[in-house]
């Protein structure tokens, strides 16, 4: 076991289910709340991380919100993106596709310009300091409505030779992927990537809304697809990535026990299935955190964490030749180790 979790520690990987603003570390959340004067509803940062206890995607949406209040300026955006590189680095993250949610802060007057030039000057000094690789997707808020997407895939414009894709998160039940089909036609006319959180909280027809309407190219999260038999077939034909997030999973109970985490089970019927960590500052564990969860409490072995790699960079949007890459550097590592 101690061989195993050396060895996922140092694998290569790619990370391609992380909200940007998830990653708000307490620490960093009242370095920021001072920095701009902001008073914080808690004491100490003791008093945060036991308020992190959630029943639901909605509890925990609350506080993430909440939490995102002291992001104002384009320095703090840049330190909240570079807290995230350098600890992804650690965890032998070597490209990362980031979602942010620009609703969260155009919506509290903060200006579209200053979420993106402050991701922008985190992500340059990752590629030159850190050699990663990093892309940008941006998300919708499902709860908002369509017209508000609009607005924002309005305020992108200048910046669209910078972002890969969109995205669709926030409260899924009740706000089905088909509520987004104009938008994301549009973002597809534009030549964006699109993915959706789907059958997190939401049933399996969520997920088929999410391909069949919306035409996603990869699913975020998509437990539920278990529960579609011929969608989950018809998503393994065709090599659709699905970024799972066990202990995301497990801390807003939609899987409590991470001993019945559908992923092993998705791996073996072929899903390109991959390990990610969601909102690590939230949900108590960043990249290896997870892989490491699922070595413990399911039953994978070293083999099946070679595949989630190499599935972390063949369902990233990188171009065909630099996933090659990578998967050459994975191969390197694997054949060493
Ligand atoms: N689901 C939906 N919306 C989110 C999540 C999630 O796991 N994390 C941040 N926004
Ligand atoms: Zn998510």
């Amino acid at each position: 076991m101690n061989n195993l979790i050396k060895f996922i520690e140092g694998l290569p990987k790619a990370e391609l289910h992380l909200h940007i603003e998830g990653s708000l570390e307490p620490e960093l959340m009242f370095e920021l709340a001072k920095r701009n004067n902001i008073t914080l509803p808690f004491k100490d940062i003791e008093s945060v991380k036991s308020a992190y206890k959630f029943n639901n995607l909605q509890e925990f949406l609350d506080i993430y919100y909440q939490g995102a209040n002291v992001l104002r300026t384009e320095e703090d955006f840049c330190d909240l993106a570079m807290a995230y590189f350098y600890r992804a680095h650690r965890d032998n993250v070597v490209h990362t596709e980031i979602f942010f949610d620009p609703q969260t802060h155009t919506d509290r007057g903060i200006p579209f310009n200053v979420v993106m030039n402050g991701l922008l000057a985190g992500i340059a000094k990752a590629e030159s300091e850190l050699g990663m690789s990093v892309q940008l997707i941006m998300c919708f808020l499902r709860h908002l409505d369509e017209e508000s997407a609009f607005a924002t895939l309005r305020m992108a414009e200048p910046f669209l030779d910078k972002i890969t894709g969109v995205g669709l998160d926030s409260s899924e039940v009740g706000n089905p992927p088909s509520k987004f089909r104009h938008v994301f036609a549009e973002a597809r006319k534009k030549g964006l990537k699109l993915v959706a959180h789907a059958g997190e909280e939401g049933a399996a027809s969520y997920i088929k809304e999410a391909l069949d309407i919306l035409g996603i190219d990869r699913i975020d999260h998509g437990n539920r697809i278990t529960e579609d038999h011929l969608l989950l077939t018809k998503a393994a034909r065709s090599a659709m990535a699905l970024t799972m997030c066990p202990l995301s999973n497990q801390k807003l109970q939609v899987v409590p026990d991470l001993r019945n985490h559908p992923l092993p089970y998705l791996l073996r019927h072929g899903l390109r299935v991959t390990i990610n960590s969601d909102d690590p500052a939230y949900f108590g564990g960043y990249v290896n955190d997870n892989y490491k969860a699922l070595a413990k409490y399911c039953d994978l072995k070293a083999d099946d964490f070679i595949e989630i790699a190499r599935n972390s960079f063949l369902g990233s949007f990188l171009p065909d030749q630099t996933v090659s890459a990578y998967l050459d550097v994975l191969d390197k590592y694997v054949d060493s180790f």
